[in-house]
């Protein structure tokens, strides 16, 4: 298409911070039983990508667990791309908050390295949290994103974004094309989450808006209309907030700030008609992530209030591969474990809800 072919007032195309990613297909076959007899049978052809963010890697309320569970899920459904909204370390430095930090800067790029080099053949994206933009802020280079895409050995076709931007997506699914803009975005409201999200949309009439930054999860719709020579088109826009990996953060409950939701949400597009999904893992999947080792009925341990276990927790003294806890004893990463550490180095299980 050309501007010369764009119907209507066109002031301007360009391809700026455009990609074209082709999702791939999947089939499912739907069947409606009432009894025995079969009501109804249906045959859908969609694609899914996954949208995931506010990871906050080395906060001591990152939800590990959850953020796992997750990644397991994904592993198990290889058609799934993934698209990574921001935020995926906590780099505290250059911030006003009460330390609780539990790993170094290095930590927490190595544990967000290792966690996405299993899926380095299909990540759509990167974009810039305004976590990572500190450190661009401090270090007055740009460079810490492709840096970070490279240690995790992205395709060619992986679009690693610029700081403050956001990112314009083709995806085709089978016959079907559906626009999308992904932004970590910046907003300080807190009651209202959707509203940057609301002026995005109107911003870009794209099918789809992506929004990381506020731990919201969850979608709403506009609908708006078209008039072309096809008649009046009445158009659908998904406005979707991408959730976060950080339950209950102190600062947070401090400010009353709305709970936080963890999780990230998966898109369904479907390919034989104009449509999308929410797919809520959470809820949907719930089965699945217990048996991949989720706790959903919270911690019934006591909790450990003594001096220097509490300290060691916040300042770790690192040990090589491993770190000491109050008693002089080696721990484990606890990132990597799925669990969180007590004082006394042994496994507590988490509590986590989504
Ligand atoms: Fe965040
Ligand atoms: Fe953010």
């Amino acid at each position: 298409m050309t501007k010369s072919n764009v119907s209507g007032v066109v002031l301007d195309t360009d391809w700026e911070r455009y990609i074209d990613y082709e999702l791939p297909l999947v089939t499912s076959i739907r069947k409606v039983k009432h009894g025995r007899r079969i009501i109804d049978s249906f045959t859908d052809t969609y694609a899914e990508a996954a949208f995931i963010g506010d990871i906050h890697i080395g906060h001591n309320d990152h939800s590990f667990n959850m953020f796992n569970a997750y990644l397991n899920f994904l592993k198990d459904r290889p058609y799934i791309p993934i698209g990574l909204m921001g935020d995926f370390i906590e780099y505290q430095t250059l911030t006003n908050f009460v330390n609780n930090e539990i790993l170094s800067v290095d930590e927490q790029i190595d544990v967000f390295v290792k966690k996405m080099r299993p899926f380095k053949d299909r990540i759509i994206f990167m974009l810039w949290g305004n976590h990572e933009e500190r450190i661009a802020r401090y270090t007055k280079s740009n460079r810490f994103l492709a840096d970070l895409a490279r240690e995790i050995g992205v395709k060619d076709n992986c679009y690693v974004g610029e700081p403050e931007r956001g990112v314009n997506i083709l995806f085709k699914v089978g016959n079907n094309e559906y626009g999308a803009y992904a932004h970590h975005s910046s907003t300080g409201a807190v009651i209202n989450k959707t509203i940057q999200l609301r002026r995005s949309g109107f911003q870009t009439g794209a099918a789809l808006i992506l929004h990381g930054h506020t731990h919201h999860l969850g979608y709403e719709q506009r609908t708006f209309r078209e008039l072309t020579s096809m008649g009046r088109i009445t158009k659908r826009q998904w406005l979707v907030s991408t959730g976060c990996f950080l339950k209950d953060a102190g600062y947070a409950e401090k400010r009353s700030y709305p709970l936080t939701e963890v999780g990230a949400p998966i898109i369904r597009f479907y390919a034989d008609r104009g449509k999308l999904e929410f797919v809520d893992v959470g809820t949907d999947y719930r089965a699945y992530l217990e048996k991949g080792g989720m706790v959903f009925e919270g911690d019934t341990g006591p909790v450990n209030l003594k001096l220097s276990n509490v300290v060691s927790v916040l300042h770790p003294v690192l040990e090589q591969s491993g770190r000491r806890d109050g008693d002089g004893k080696q721990v484990r990463h606890v990132l990597d474990q799925g669990g969180r550490s007590d004082g006394a180095g042994k496994q507590v299980r988490s509590v986590i809800s989504p």
